[in-house]
């Protein structure tokens, strides 16, 4: 199923390739530019969307051994991921049941304890508790009932999605929208982490919007991969997941070739974003290397962060950790340097609060779609979430 959903967006690819088109909606749309700079909106995006839905945190690769965990802070909360000693990942709001504290610092690494820095209570990778120093100070301890506060977590495709917040309204499928196994095309999971960079960048949306739009590639980055091919887009989606494929680019070499002989690998180029923070972009470099861009609000609505976690085919050794450099280099420059540079720009433009809008073209259906299923979103009741969902996925 997944596999002809593959095929016959290559023959749609082609077809534009072909006929010199690209993809486009029937209305232009337009965008409030305070959408880009309220900070109600702002506040209302962080509560209804970024702590009410899962978001994509780890890579199942990087934390492959029992015992191998990922701490770090998300809007806030400390979030430590671990694989427990039974395969099985799990996340916890990562501060301590005594008095909490952090327990885990910031950073990935394995180990089967974790003792908190402030008094030594301690912790297995389940998250159980399993130690009290000087114990007896605490009367009788129910050490199966003062675990760390575990968040709902799951894996599919290589990726780890953490929700927080302790009651989620709608489970990994139903939010997926099928796109999960779309996803395990891109072979995730047999990926190896050889690095990752931070960038700091504008309001999330200006910097999610610049993800779904291939209209700017040959004129913004006519310095860098601009010029590979024209601004043509091809789109597909899976409620509000969205890839964006350059047809010149990706899809030439289908031509005159029965279907039959495609490749799977000739099939997944473009960028594959996850709503609502998650860009995929796979680059050739001695086998592929993947940048998984995870983008989060800064602390003030004009602002965001952006990690930026390289995932290669290969085995890193000293020959794939030059070329990764050398890639790593080149979209800091990129990203940082041409998309956030204009983004930063654009953003003290908006917040000057003298426009009302900004516009989205015919051509740019897939930022069409993102803004409208946000809009949506932010309407909606805890228990409307997972029917918007589904219905979402049908159409
Ligand atoms: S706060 Fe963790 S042991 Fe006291
Ligand atoms: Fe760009």
């Amino acid at each position: 199923m997944s596999e002809d959903r593959l095929i016959a967006f290559g023959q749609r690819g082609l077809n534009h390739f072909q006929n010199g088109t690209q993809d486009r909606v029937d209305q232009i749309f337009q965008v409030p530019a305070e959408n880009y700079t309220n900070s109600e909106i702002w506040d209302s995006e962080i509560n209804n969307v970024f702590k009410r839905l899962p978001l994509v945190l780890s890579c199942s690769s990087e934390l492959s051994e029992p015992g191998s965990y990922h701490s770090l802070e998300v809007l806030g909360v400390p979030v430590l991921v671990t694989r427990g000693e039974d395969g099985n990942i799990r996340a916890f709001l990562n501060s301590c049941t005594h008095r909490g504290a952090v327990v885990v610092p910031e950073g990935v690494g394995t180990s089967r304890r974790h003792a908190c820095p402030y008094h030594a209570w301690t912790y297995n990778s389940q998250g159980d508790l399993v130690g009290v120093y000087e114990e007896e100070h605490f009367g009788e301890i129910d050490y199966e009932c003062n675990g760390l506060v575990e968040l709902p977590c799951d894996e599919r495709a290589g990726l780890i999605w953490v929700t927080l917040n302790t009651n989620p309204v709608v489970d990994i499928d139903t939010f997926l929208c099928g796109y999960g196994e779309m996803l395990e095309f891109l072979g995730l999971a047999d990926c190896h982490v050889v690095g990752r960079q931070v960038i700091e960048g504008p309001n999330w949306k200006v910097a999610y919007d610049g993800y779904l739009d291939l209209y700017h590639l040959p004129i913004l980055h006519r310095n860098t991969f601009g010029p590979e091919g024209g601004g043509h887009a091809v789109y597909d989606s899976w409620g509000p997941h969205q890839r964006a494929t350059r047809p010149d680019v990706y899809f030439s070499k289908l031509e005159g070739r029965d279907e039959k002989d495609w490749l799977i690998s000739e099939l997944v180029g473009g960028v594959w974003t996850i709503f609502p923070h998650v860009s995929i972009a796979g680059f050739d470099a001695n086998g592929k290397v993947y940048m998984l861009s995870q983008l989060f609000p800064g602390a003030t609505p004009g602002s965001s962060t952006t990690i930026q976690t390289f995932l290669h085919t290969e085995p890193p050794d000293e020959e794939q950790a030059d070329v990764v450099k050398k890639q790593m280099d080149f979209l800091r420059i990129v990203v940082g340097d041409e998309d956030y540079f204009t983004g930063l720009r654009l953003q003290k433009a908006l917040q000057t609060g003298m426009k009302d809008f900004v516009n989205f073209g015919l051509n740019e259906g897939g930022g069409q779609r993102f803004h409208q299923f946000l809009k949506e979103l932010l309407n909606k009741t805890d228990d409307e979430v997972a029917a918007f969902f589904k219905e979402s996925t049908e159409n």
